[in-house]
């Protein structure tokens, strides 16, 4: 499949594509470029059934004000049976505990004594930890040579996330390596057994990590100590399986935003040039990456009644997968979507979601990366491929495991 790069495909393009001869739940399908489907979908399919031959069926919306809506109206698409489309036919065991498994009103419960931690104000109080994190992460690119953009930042959202939970440094490598498993338990660089086992053996782990550090942190500096102590109506089992989430959300995306978009600007000499030269390209250009690369790719909701969508009829309690990472290049919404456009205005893309469950994390994942931009451009002056990215496989996070990059110091 060709890699699109600043231009749409074409109507012959989508003629080629037949949306039904491709399985969207499999990993490897998203290791390479789903983009061309996508639009198939868009164009001819906008409400597209997917059987899995074992019982298990899916719908998959794919325009953008169709995938707007199946977020963000829980009355009609719960979230309480799970959210990833690895849980189809699975039983959701964190539903009304975990934020991403609950419908308001139970959601809004969970969410109210966690939202004034995750607020711009907050977001700004942890700046000056994440421009440490961030220059820990880039020391390697002050000397130039060659540069693994997804391998090198791996880390920078767990010491972001610990930072704001208030989480040892001597876990970081652990928290590293149990998140990736949670998030791609079929990718082969964190693949244990089974993705279903390394998937449990990965909850596990976290969920002892947070049950013991609950036991020893009431009242130390960070979010968990904080929640020990007063947990805001929330049970010790609730701050267990937030704090997951909360780990989860801010490891799973947030390097794979960063990785796609450098590998945007490597490929693209002359923006990396005026982001260089101008400063105030940066939040633009962070808006952009985070439009363009769509780390969260799908999402999971189940129908709580007959809903006419997308000019089709979904039953009572069918699967529904929103794709976001499609809905990110409507061509209804954004002019021009296959074009990476830093001074894009406006940009209304949904890669944090939006509703009631839109990013927790938001103003924090903002902060990194307009942090980690202000100072890549600081010390790069100038970046380009060294190599071919290595795709991670997996249906809900789209990104990389290595982006090889040739930097030159500034
Ligand atoms: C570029 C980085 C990020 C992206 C693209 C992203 C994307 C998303 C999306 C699309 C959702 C909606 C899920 C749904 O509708 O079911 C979400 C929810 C969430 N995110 Fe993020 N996220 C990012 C960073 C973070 C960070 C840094 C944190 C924490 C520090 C975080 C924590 C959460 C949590 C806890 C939820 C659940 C909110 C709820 O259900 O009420 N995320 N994220």
């Amino acid at each position: 499949m060709p890699v699109i790069v600043d231009a749409a495909p074409t109507a012959a393009d989508l003629a080629g594509v037949e949306p039904a001869a491709v399985d969207l739940a499999d990993p490897a399908f998203h290791s390479g470029d789903p983009h061309l489907v996508w639009a198939a979908m868009r164009a001819r399919s906008p409400l597209h059934r997917q059987d899995l031959g074992d019982g298990k069926a899916f719908w998959s919306v794919t325009r953008y004000a169709d995938v707007c809506r199946v977020l963000s109206g829980h009355d009609e698409f719960t979230s309480a049976r799970g959210s990833l489309l690895t849980q189809l036919g699975g039983r959701e065991t964190a539903a009304g505990v975990m934020l991403v498994a609950s419908d308001p009103p139970a959601h809004t419960r969970l969410r109210r004594p966690l939202a004034r931690w995750f607020n711009s104000t907050a977001a700004a109080r942890l700046r000056d930890r994440i421009v440490v994190a961030v220059r820990r992460v880039l020391h390697g690119v002050a000397e130039g040579g060659t540069w693994d953009a997804a391998g090198e930042t791996a880390v920078l959202p767990v010491a972001v996330a610990a930072a704001l939970l208030g989480l040892p440094e001597a876990d970081w490598p652990d928290l590293t390596r149990w998140t990736g498993m949670a998030a791609a338990p079929e990718d082969p660089a964190y693949r244990v057994a089974r993705p279903e086992v390394t998937l449990a053996v990965a909850h596990h782990s976290l969920f002892e990590y947070f049950a013991d550090l609950g036991r020893t942190a009431r009242g130390t500096d960070g979010l968990v100590g904080h929640l020990m102590a007063d947990a805001g109506g929330l049970s010790r089992d609730e701050v267990v399986v937030n704090c997951y989430s909360i780990l989860l959300g801010a490891t799973a995306t947030t390097p794979h935003t960063i990785s796609g978009t450098v590998a945007a600007l490597a490929e693209r000499p002359g923006l990396y040039r005026a982001v260089v030269e101008d400063p105030g390209l940066v939040p633009g250009l962070v808006e952009e990456g985070l439009r363009w690369t769509s780390a969260a790719s799908s999402f999971l909701r189940h129908a709580t009644g007959r809903i006419e969508l997308a000019g089709g009829t979904v039953e009572a309690g069918e699967a529904v997968v929103a794709w976001v990472g499609s809905a990110n290049r409507d061509a209804e919404v954004f002019t021009d979507p296959f074009r990476f456009d830093a001074g894009r205005r406006p940009n209304r893309h949904i890669a944090f979601g939006l509703g009631p469950h839109y990013c927790l994390g938001a103003s924090v994942a903002r902060t990194t990366l307009q942090v980690f931009f202000a100072e890549f451009r600081r010390l790069v002056g100038a970046v380009e491929p060294a190599g071919v990215p290595v795709p991670l496989r997996s249906n809900f996070v789209r990104g990389s495991g290595s982006v090889p990059l040739r930097v030159t110091a500034a």
